[in-house]
């Protein structure tokens, strides 16, 4: 009995803990106004992530400073929230196994100037005041940023047909 249920805990655990794990993407003013928001949905899509929440919105300076809040004090911060401020934005959350950490190798460095070719900044963007999409930079900061963008029921949990075609477990 104590083993089946050890077993069961040590399931949910590991569901709950890995190809659960969700982070907040957001295709910034840029992005929207050049055109790019199929092709970053679809680097996503293509890796195998999971989307479990959209929507389209001109976002308020209040919000974004909210968002921004630990970049409060340096030099760029009203500039940033200007530039986030200007233009209709993307918010997503993607699921799946270490999403946060790819996520973040698939964006890019901050400065696409020094941002790999094949990420999506080194592909598609050349300076770090225009650099079309943010991704949270850990679960803790995801979550909290899943929870400033959206409600708990624009969040939805779905199983993909392709699921075990993406993952042995
Ligand atoms: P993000 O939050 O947008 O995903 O970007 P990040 O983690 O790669 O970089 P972060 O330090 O959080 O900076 C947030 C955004 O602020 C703008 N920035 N401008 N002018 C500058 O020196 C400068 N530094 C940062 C960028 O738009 C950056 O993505
Ligand atoms: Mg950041």
């Amino acid at each position: 009995m104590i083993c089946t249920v050890l077993t069961l805990f040590y399931i949910v655990l590991k569901t709950m803990s890995s190809n659960k794990e969700r982070t907040f993407i957001m295709i910034k003013p840029d992005g929207v106004q050049r055109g790019l928001v199929g092709r970053i949905i679809k680097r996503f899509e293509s890796k195998g992530f999971k989307l479990v929440a959209l929507k389209f919105m001109w976002p308020s300076e209040e919000l974004l400073k909210k968002h921004y809040a630990d970049l409060a004090s340096r030099p760029f911060f009203p500039g940033l929230v200007k530039y986030m401020s200007s233009g209709p934005v993307v918010p997503m959350v993607w699921e799946g196994l270490n999403v946060v950490k790819t996520g973040r190798f698939m964006l890019g460095a901050t400065d696409p100037k020094d941002s790999n070719p094949g990420t999506i900044r080194g592909d598609l963007c050349i300076q770090v005041g225009r650099n079309i999409v943010h991704g949270s930079d850990s679960v803790e900061a995801a979550n909290k940023e899943i929870d400033l963008w959206f409600t708990p029921k624009e969040v939805v949990s779905w199983t993909p047909a392709s699921e075990t075609w993406i993952y042995e477990n």
